[in-house]
């Protein structure tokens, strides 16, 4: 049975995201519907298709009472939308379906797990939120919410532990065929945890173990967490809230964090050995991984960052874009990045310069557009100093364009699009330490109309932004101080 609440958040979608004209959005990355995105949830594989679910206010381009979006890809880059899966209607989730996850169900059935939250006024002023895991189930089009709700709550929160703060189920299923699910919360001393539950059926949990405790290390609490095992680790990603910076490490303050190491499956513990942002530019949080059925282990992220994120104009007609999903590995002791090998099938026009030297800003024919596949190796240039600063620019026009720059001296790579058009003193730039030796680098960028995302050497990180320049500034230059050697590869993305 649909809600009068689902009901009409399906009509609105159905009748405003008409007036979104094609062009005006991404090409590549799915945008939300209408209204705001923020978090991936549910990303799955379901009856041949790539399902993805999301944190949804279909109404204004703010955040809001909380639905899920719901929209599915055999490609994970041409995205069809399906119809609102979840809306706040029943008690225990009246203010808000926050972030969660999926699984199907031998049955033929996929389950959803999510965190239902109700405000409860109090006396004093302000509110206390009561959060709780809740399922529904369904058929990929339509879910229904278990008439057992919540099948977590308080009740199920170790001694000593936040009630309030308790969010983002991952849940999978083990190799025999049993449940498990990571569920976000805090510990007596305010820093986050990851709470371990574990399921004969999906359908009836029981507390397992703290998984891990932050200690306060890594920012406050931690959202949105994630866990698998990957080219022989165990990895656990999540956002924490509130990071310090370390180095050139955790400078998003709502930032995301990837621990290498084991699983004690026993104890149900888990034990870091590295840990590393899973990205360096600005607009990336909450990312949540699915392995296909082919076994690569595919990440999707929100492309926007809560500190930057209500700085927009109310009448923007969608607000919330995903990263383009990226294919893992684990390699040198580091999570690799690499975008998923289908966008090469979007790769056209190839255009291909080898060994060009320049000293000043240039311009190569046909090397322009915003939908763009675009690699870059730079090596410095035989019996000449090494170069000083090498940039290129895109995005351009005569008053507009975004740059990323490095500074091999330094090995600093530079991400800045202070003049992208924005009229915010909002967060433009960010540097990251790159590796790099003698000047020597590749840079792999994909633009698609309102976004950038770099990849350094091969995946080792990657740097995220988003920008809203005019759609007619789209040009593209490089620039060296100093004598700089070039092979650029460029692709139009289309299709
Ligand atoms: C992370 C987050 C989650 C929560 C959701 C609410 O971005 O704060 O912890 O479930 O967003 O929209």
């Amino acid at each position: 049975m649909t809600s009068q609440t689902l009901r009409e958040a399906r009509k609105y979608e159905e009748t405003y995201d008409k007036r979104i004209a094609l062009e005006d959005r991404p090409g590549f990355h799915l945008s939300t519907r209408v209204g705001w995105l923020n978090d991936p949830n549910g990303f799955s594989y379901y009856e041949g298709k790539y399902h993805l679910f999301y944190q949804y206010h279909p109404y204004d381009p703010y955040w809001g009472p909380m639905h899920w979006g719901h929209a599915v890809s055999e490609d994970l880059l041409h995205w069809e939308y399906l119809p609102a899966a979840l809306a706040p209607d029943m008690s225990y989730d009246r203010d808000g379906c926050f972030s969660g996850s999926a699984v199907s169900l031998p049955d033929g059935r996929q389950l959803l797990m999510y965190t239902g939250v109700k405000r409860i006024p109090l006396e004093e002023g302000g509110f206390r939120d009561e959060q709780t895991q809740c399922l529904a189930v369904g058929d990929g089009l339509d879910y229904e919410k278990y008439e057992k709700n919540p099948v977590l709550d308080v009740k199920n929160i170790p001694e000593g532990c936040s009630k309030a703060d308790f969010r983002d189920p991952k849940m999978w299923v083990n190799e025999d065929g049993t449940y498990s699910c990571v569920v976000a919360n805090r510990a007596a001393d305010g820093s986050g945890q990851l709470l371990l539950y574990t399921s004969q059926d999906g359908f009836e949990w029981k507390f397992k173990s703290v998984l891990i405790e932050n200690h306060n290390r890594f920012g406050v609490m931690w959202e949105c967490p994630d866990v698998f095992r990957l080219d022989g680790k165990d990895v656990l990603m999540c956002s924490p809230m509130d990071m310090l910076p370390e180095g050139f490490e955790y400078h998003n303050g709502n930032g995301t964090l990837y621990l290498l190491g084991t699983i004690d499956e026993e104890n149900g513990t888990f034990k870091a050995q590295t840990d590393h942002a899973v990205d360096y530019g600005i607009d990336f949080y909450a990312p949540q991984t699915i392995l296909t059925p082919d076994g690569r282990r595919v990440m999707i992220a929100w492309m926007q960052n809560w500190d930057t994120s209500r700085l927009h104009p109310k009448e923007t007609p969608w607000f919330g874009q995903m990263t383009l999903p990226r294919e893992l590995s684990v390699k040198n002791g580091r999570i690799y990045q690499n975008p998923i090998r289908e966008l090469e099938k979007l790769r056209h026009n190839k255009v291909e310069y080898k060994d060009v030297v320049f000293t000043d800003t240039i311009k190569l024919d046909k090397v322009k557009g915003r939908k763009v596949d675009l690699e870059i190796e730079l090596e410095p240039v035989e019996g000449k100093e090494l170069y000083k600063k090498f940039a290129v620019r895109f995005a351009q026009d005569c008053q507009y364009h975004t740059a990323v720059s490095f500074r091999p001296y330094e090995s600093i790579l530079k991400v800045d699009r202070k003049f992208s058009g924005s009229r915010r003193a909002a967060i433009h730039q960010r540097r990251s330490q790159v590796s790099s030796e003698n000047g020597k680098i590749k840079l792999r960028l994909i633009l698609d109309w309102f976004s950038a995302e770099i990849f350094v050497n091969d995946g080792e990180q990657v740097m995220t932004i988003t920008l809203y320049t005019d759609q007619a500034a789209d040009g593209i230059s490089f620039f060296a101080d100093g004598s700089v050697k070039m092979n650029v590869v460029k692709y139009d993305l289309i299709g």
